[in-house]
């Protein structure tokens, strides 16, 4: 199902609306996969017939942090799954020319250091941006990652993992390779552009 969303994604022809929805749905599929091995605990509760332990998510709430601005569209979905998750908001574009990560604005939750943080961003392409988010979460005491995107470039796996070897990634395709501009090819052209129709 993720694959197929995607290839819609991909398509050029496809809308800034569908584009936009078929994230906020392809978001709600990875969540499952990026949540699927959280530790339960039993709680007390009462159905109307009866008094049970059943199981709930242990631990202190997630955090959820969107790096601007296109992990706002993976965010959107996981919240959906997941309302009661903390919002880290970190803003880091690259600039066009050096592909190095301009940091413009950053507002955590408190105490990151007991909490499981998902930075979410559907472009992992040089990392250079992945890679500042969590080294600021990090710098505020993070120390239980996980980094969802859609797309992955070898060239950014390589790199995320050698500078943040303790962060499980997850990506729904990993892509052939980076163009001289910094573009995941095939890719899906620029994201955050596609997202919000700018240019
Ligand atoms: C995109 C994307 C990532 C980054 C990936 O953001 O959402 O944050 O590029 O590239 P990298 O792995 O080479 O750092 P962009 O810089 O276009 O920011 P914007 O959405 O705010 O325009
Ligand atoms: N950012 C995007 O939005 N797309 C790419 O292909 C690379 C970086």
């Amino acid at each position: 199902m993720i694959q197929h969303k995607l290839t819609i994604m991909r398509d050029k022809e496809t809308s800034i609306a569908g584009f936009r929805r078929l994230l906020r749905e392809i978001a709600h599929l990875m969540c499952y996969e990026v949540t699927r091995d959280l530790e339960l605990e039993m709680i007390p509760i009462e159905t109307p017939l009866a008094h049970i332990e059943a199981p709930a998510i242990k631990g202190k709430k997630l955090v959820f942090a969107s790096i601007l601005r296109a992990g706002n569209g993976l965010l959107d979905g996981m919240l959906d799954l997941v309302p009661a998750a903390r919002v880290a908001h970190i803003g880091i574009y690259r600039d066009h020319e050096t592909l190095q990560p301009v940091e413009y604005y950053f507002k955590a939750p408190s105490e990151l250091e007991n909490r499981l943080i998902i930075v979410v961003d559907p472009m992992l392409a040089t990392a250079n941006s992945s890679v500042a988010a969590v080294t600021k979460l990090k710098e505020r005491g993070a120390n239980n990652l996980r980094f969802l995107c859609l797309l992955a470039a070898p060239e950014g796996i390589k790199h995320f993992t050698e500078a943040h070897p303790d962060v499980p990634v997850f990506t729904a395709a990993i892509d052939s390779h980076l163009n001289e501009k910094g573009y995941i090819v095939p890719g899906l052209g620029d994201a955050g552009d596609r997202m919000y129709g700018t240019k």
